[in-house]
């Protein structure tokens, strides 16, 4: 109470108050932030109280604004006390071409290499005894679920973004690994139930268990599969589901993702053509996760899409995904489509136009309104890095808020302009 909100994080479509500026001063306004679901918002204690643990920006941190992280609600015990004075920099407009990368990101990225080598290769030894008929060691999977976790608690960005990156012949495994980062990530930001967060994990981890019944050749054929071969890969949903049922310990939820990953809300995947209700939110969830990261991973046979355009593509498939859920997906690793209004960290908000280069996950948004004066601006393209702290992307943003009177007409025009990028280090 007293202290004043500077601005919350996420989506403006999660937090219940017209205006992300104001001083908290009726136990009403924090009823409603404490049961919003909102996790972090940035306080300014030169306007309000500052935290109750007393700490003053120091000399290099000229920022007046802090940003508090904690879990409303459900209790989410590894949210650490160090996070939740975390002290960001003011902004300085000279920096804002050249994004710096958040603290902690580096020092992470280090820890996600060694889960991610130790997460491979168990998931190789997983594959090799499910080969031999072995039965699934689920407990050794659970602990690898629960260090890939803890490494997106620290910092999601950091293990997603590395286990992107796959040599080729490493696809199989590390797709295992990145539908696992993947899981978590969104199952966490959906708040799901921390054990059903950590299922997930382990179901993202065992989901493509069943591929050991088809043969390396198809798997890895570059080019178009015959019938046959089709056929053969589509038998692998069952087979996991089979290997994993006679596996001690196996969470439903992975036998359900293992089952499942291949349908489609429409109804025509396989192995059951289930659509709309008939999908568990976890073969909805694993869908997105599935598909995200075959397409943003290199294949024999196709060039890796971008982030930002495997959403943008992904976005235009009719009848793949639950829609809904793709958005919850984008917000989740806060990447998000071509087009989308979202807000930035300069205080602008801009449409995303597009990657910033190949195999980048740096997009670029083009700023065209100023939320402060409330007015437009020339358009200027804005790189925005994910790992970086400023200029960052705060949310996807709402046209209706703004009250854009023709939203589509804007954007065209938004996106039609022709705009020289903003100036940076060359
Ligand atoms: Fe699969």
């Amino acid at each position: 109470m007293g202290m004043f909100v500077h601005a919350f994080e996420g989506s403006w479509f999660d937090h219940p108050f017209w205006r992300s500026n104001f001083r908290i001063e009726t136990s009403e306004q924090l009823e409603r932030i404490r049961n919003s679901g909102i996790e972090g918002l940035m306080i300014d204690p030169e306007r309000g109280i500052a935290p109750s643990d007393g700490r003053q920006p120091s000399k290099g941190e000229a920022s007046p604004h802090r940003k508090l992280s904690r879990s409303w609600g459900r209790p989410r015990p590894t949210v650490s006390a160090a996070r939740s004075t975390r002290v960001f920099a003011q902004p300085d407009p000279e920096d804002r071409a050249a994004p710096r990368p958040r603290r902690g990101y580096v020092g992470e990225c280090r820890r996600a290499k060694r889960t991610i080598d130790r997460t491979r290769q168990a998931v190789t030894d997983m594959f090799e005894g499910a080969r031999l008929g072995r039965a699934v060691e689920v407990k050794r999977m659970v602990k690898l679920a629960s260090a890939i976790g803890a490494s997106i608690e620290r910092d999601a960005k950091a293990l997603i973004n590395l286990v992107r990156l796959k040599e080729k012949d490493e696809y199989t495994y590390l797709h295992s690994v990145a539908v696992c980062a993947l899981m978590i990530n969104f199952a966490r930001h959906l708040e799901l139930d921390p054990q059903e967060v950590e299922d997930l994990g382990v179901a993202g981890l065992l989901h493509d268990v069943g591929k050991v019944a088809v043969s390396d050749a198809i798997l890895n054929k570059p080019g178009v599969l015959s019938k046959g071969e089709m056929q053969s890969v589509r038998t692998h949903p069952v087979a996991g589901h089979r290997l994993l049922a006679n596996s001690a310990g196996a969470p439903d939820l992975a036998l359900e993702l293992c089952l499942r990953h291949h349908e489609k809300i429409d109804g025509s995947g396989y192995p059951g053509g289930l659509k709309g209700d008939e999908l568990s939110l976890a073969a909805r969830m694993g869908a997105i996760c599935d598909v995200y990261d075959a397409v943003t991973s290199n294949r024999p046979y196709k060039r890796a899409w971008t982030p930002c355009e495997a959403l943008t593509e992904m976005k235009k498939w009719k009848g793949h995904f639950d829609s809904a859920l793709l958005d919850r997906f984008a917000d989740s690793v806060g990447i998000y489509a071509v087009g989308t209004l979202v807000r930035l960290s300069t205080g602008e908000l801009g449409v995303v136009v597009g990657s910033a280069g190949e195999a980048s996950e740096d997009v670029v948004v083009r700023a065209f309104f100023d939320c402060d004066a409330l007015a437009e601006i020339e358009p200027v393209d804005r790189a925005v890095a994910p790992s970086a702290e400023h200029p960052r992307i705060v949310g996807r943003d709402s046209p209706s808020f703004w009250r854009f009177p023709d939203w589509d007409a804007l954007r065209h025009r938004v996106l039609a302009a022709k705009v020289a990028p903003e100036d940076g280090e060359g």
